[in-house]
């Protein structure tokens, strides 16, 4: 049986790219030969450079940026229909589904019912629509690779509240079902859950969450984590077709 774990030459779609995460993967799929899809929401310009960047090191790759608000099931869909103009295919083969919300409220009687929905619906409701965008044609080609970015919120820790863990709880439940449904189609569906990674818009740098529990104090390894550090495990990952249905916790140490 043949095993195919290439990635160059294909096309990933990260959403979220403008943020310290979904940048990290972008870089590390396009140093492996990827083609970019990345999408933004309100940070252009951050894209923008990022694709300055990665073009001058190979003006021959595709590389294209998307306005998207996750939260809306149009933008998405069309997010999907400038992917095909921009790519001459109806979908990615690899799905990095990173962009992600989550207000700091650590106390249920603080948190809104409509921040609740509107958490869910960034975090969760979006994989769940980028999915089903994206599997019927990995399914055609029997080679596809989804990977959600959840969070160690998702089996109760970190330092946010009940609305963001369930978001994100969800998105390893969703990642379990689809990927017992999939593998029979070349497809695995897998999730990173980072805790306290740097450098990012959620947690800029150590000074952010002195005095929480996620104080560098409390971490095991004794420093934030780095968006190269997600980008590793995302890209093995891609590369690594054997594994599926792992949620896989990348957090210092952290429980
Ligand atoms: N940093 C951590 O320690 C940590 C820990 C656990 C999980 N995570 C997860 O990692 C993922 C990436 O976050 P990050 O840490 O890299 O933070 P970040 O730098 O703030 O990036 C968040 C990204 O999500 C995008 N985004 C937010 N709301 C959106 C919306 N409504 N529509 C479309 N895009 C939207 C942002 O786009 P614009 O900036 O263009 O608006 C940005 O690109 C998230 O899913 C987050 O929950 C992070």
């Amino acid at each position: 049986m043949s095993v195919d774990n290439e990635i160059k030459g294909r096309l990933a779609l990260i959403t979220g790219a403008s943020g310290g995460i979904g940048a990290g993967c972008a870089r590390d799929l396009f140093h492996q030969g990827a083609h970019l899809a990345l999408t933004y929401s309100s940070n252009r310009a951050a894209v923008d450079e990022l694709i300055a960047e990665l073009q001058s090191k190979d003006a021959t790759r595709r590389l294209s940026s998307h306005k998207v608000d996750i939260g809306s099931s149009e933008d998405i869909q069309r997010l999907f229909d400038e992917i095909k103009d921009a790519h001459n295919q109806p979908g990615p083969d690899i799905l990095i589904s990173n962009a992600g919300y989550g207000k700091r409220i650590p106390d249920i009687i603080d948190i809104s019912l409509e921040e609740f929905d509107y958490t869910v619906s960034i975090n969760l409701r979006a994989s769940f629509i980028l999915s089903k965008l994206a599997v019927p044609h990995m399914t055609a080609q029997r080679w596809g690779r989804i990977i959600f970015i959840s969070s160690i919120a998702a089996t109760g820790g970190g330092i946010n509240g009940c609305h963001y863990a369930a978001s994100k709880a969800g998105v390893t439940g969703m990642m379990k079902n689809l990927a017992n449904k999939l593998a029979q189609h070349g497809i695995t569906v897998n999730d990173v859950a980072p805790a306290m990674i740097g450098a990012t818009g959620m947690i800029p740098d150590a000074k952010f969450v002195e005095g929480t529990a996620g104080d560098v104090k409390n971490i095991p390894v004794g420093r934030l984590g780095t968006p190269q550090e997600c980008a590793n495990v995302v890209s093995m990952l891609c590369g690594t077709g054997y594994m599926t249905g792992q949620s896989l916790l990348l957090a210092g140490g952290l429980r």
